[in-house]
């Protein structure tokens, strides 16, 4: 009798228990969320993946506010990928851009191990240059080992300061004066370096909206509650050149410093960045218009850094290639490119920002 009684009574204290669990856990969650939220967005700085992928999700968004894109607008973007991991789209870990048939740009923190001076080891590092997609990749698109790697002897982990690297390509990605063309479309072409011409489109006081581009294959979805997500397809976004002025104000509030070396373009309104995967990628402007792309683009940027992705007050942070040292390390920094090609460190891990 007495069993038959409470019998209900646990029941009921059971499902209250339960609903008040879950209620409970619900709030806890939303709690966490927020946290991890803030939390990622300022120490992502600090974050680093293993393996050439970023291993936890931060802060917010993707190459936020983009769009797919195909390669023929963007022929000089490459993907950076660690052939030991037996795809590009699995080996993904960077962008790059084609400055000539044997050399790619990249971002310093791309290829970098810890200690100064040192990149990570060469066979740890291809290019995959034609190709809107990483998987499968397209017909025409060449993947090349890399034969040396170099960074700017200033670059400054810490303060992100001169993050620009170089890549010399085991084999030129074309062999005449001109890139070849795959059914009358080029997907493999240069975009030439030049510190003069990318000034004058982004004059660092300029308070005139400039609409810049960035592309690359870089995280969607690196929101603080799901996994990251890397499309197969390339992206690209529009974003807003920003005033040294303004972006040093904004990035003051978290204490990181806008050197001359860098340049900040995003739109915190309709929220276009780009995020983890496209650093090393190119940010050109077009230099005509109406747009008529590629030919019209001048690099003025490298993808580097930002504070999460797409966060209101913050935008993306590239490395400037309107100044004339960060240029001045991409086309003539041969002496120095030859002395660390040959330098290849032990340690596997390569940085990612
Ligand atoms: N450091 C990132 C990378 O290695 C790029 C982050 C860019 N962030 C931004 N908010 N624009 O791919």
């Amino acid at each position: 009798m007495m069993a038959d009684v409470r019998r209900p009574c646990a029941w009921l204290l059971l499902l209250l228990g339960a609903l008040i669990f879950t209620f409970s856990g619900l709030l806890a969650s939303r709690a966490l969320g927020d946290h991890s939220e803030r939390h990622g967005a300022r120490s992502h700085k600090s974050h680093r993946a293993h393996g050439g992928r970023p291993a936890v999700p931060r802060a917010v968004e993707s190459i936020v506010g983009g769009a797919g894109a195909s390669i023929a607008r963007f022929p000089f973007q490459v993907a950076l990928y660690n052939p030991r991991a037996g795809s590009p789209s699995v080996g993904f870990f960077c962008g790059g851009v084609i400055i000539d048939a044997t050399h790619v740009a990249t971002a310093a923190h791309c290829i970098a191990t810890g200690s100064h001076g040192r990149t990570g080891a060469l066979e740890e590092i291809e290019v995959l240059a034609g190709s809107s997609t990483l998987t499968p990749t397209d017909p025409g698109s060449v993947r090349d080992a890399v034969a040396g790697a170099s960074f700017d002897p200033n670059y400054e982990p810490s303060t992100s300061d001169f993050d620009v690297g170089l890549l010399t390509l085991a084999r030129p990605l074309w062999a005449g004066a001109t890139p070849p063309s795959v059914n009358g479309i080029d997907t493999i072409a240069p975009l030439p370096v030049d510190a003069a011409l990318a000034a004058s489109y982004s004059d660092p006081q300029a308070e005139q909206t400039v609409l810049a581009t960035v592309s690359g294959w870089g995280d969607l979805n690196p929101a603080p509650t799901s996994g990251p997500s890397y499309p197969a397809g390339l992206q690209s976004a529009q974003v807003p050149l920003v005033t040294e002025g303004l972006c040093a104000e904004n990035y003051a509030a978290i204490e990181q410093t806008i050197t001359p070396r860098m340049i900040c373009a995003g739109n915190s309104r309709r929220r276009t960045d780009s995020c983890y995967g496209d650093s090393g990628g190119p940010l050109v402007v077009d230099s005509d218009s109406p747009a008529d792309p590629p030919q019209d683009y001048v690099l003025v940027g490298l993808v580097d850094f930002g504070n999460g992705c797409a966060q209101p007050g913050y935008p993306g942070v590239y490395t400037r290639i309107g100044n004339p040292e960060v240029a001045g390390f991409l086309n003539s920094g041969s002496a120095h490119r030859a002395r660390l090609a040959g330098r290849q460190s032990r340690k596997k891990r390569r940085r990612h920002r």
